[in-house]
């Protein structure tokens, strides 16, 4: 499972996708940021579904490719971001995403996308498709990442 830093999970369905997630989720504090890197349709809303279970936050995580932006309240909080249709980090930097940099969860899809976002210490979780199969790669850098990976790994 572990390879390098790393935790590779495959999972068969949106119902394993989450779960994964929601064990992610639940060690996670205000200030950590998720970078969600995967091609359309690849479950990085799915993925964000779960990560709102495990933080038990308010309210339903659904695509917000066309708000840009979703706040659920909760403790912590997560802010749940989509940077698909947006033309660069300074349009999420425009709608206050700086405001919860620190105080929220931050999960962003199309990450890559907004790299000038990313703060020093980042959890990226990259999702690849093989036919009905996903391949989700869990990595990160920074002290945070080598305590939530040695909690995961337990
Ligand atoms: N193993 C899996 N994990 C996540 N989603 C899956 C999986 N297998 C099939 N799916 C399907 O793939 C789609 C993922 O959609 P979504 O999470 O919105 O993707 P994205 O946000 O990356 O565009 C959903 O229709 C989901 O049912
Ligand atoms: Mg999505």
């Amino acid at each position: 499972m572990s390879n390098s830093g790393s935790i590779v999970v495959w999972t068969d369905s949106p119902g394993q996708t989450r779960e994964l997630a929601a064990r992610l989720g639940q060690r996670l504090k205000p200030g950590d940021f998720v970078a969600l890197i995967g091609p359309l349709g690849s479950g990085k809303t799915c993925f964000v579904q779960g990560l709102a279970t495990g933080l038990r936050v308010e309210g339903n995580v659904t695509s917000p490719t066309f708000i840009i932006m979703r706040y659920h309240p909760g403790q912590p909080a997560l802010c749940h971001a989509d940077a698909y249709r947006i033309g660069g980090a300074d349009e999420l930097e425009d709608i206050g995403i700086s405001d919860f940099l620190d105080s929220a969860v931050v999960a962003v899809e199309w990450a890559e996308r907004v790299r000038e976002l990313w703060p020093a210490e980042v959890i990226t979780v990259q999702i690849d498709q093989t036919n009905d199969a996903r391949v989700i790669t869990i990595s990160g850098r920074g002290k945070r990442w080598q305590q939530i990976r040695a909690e995961l790994e337990q």
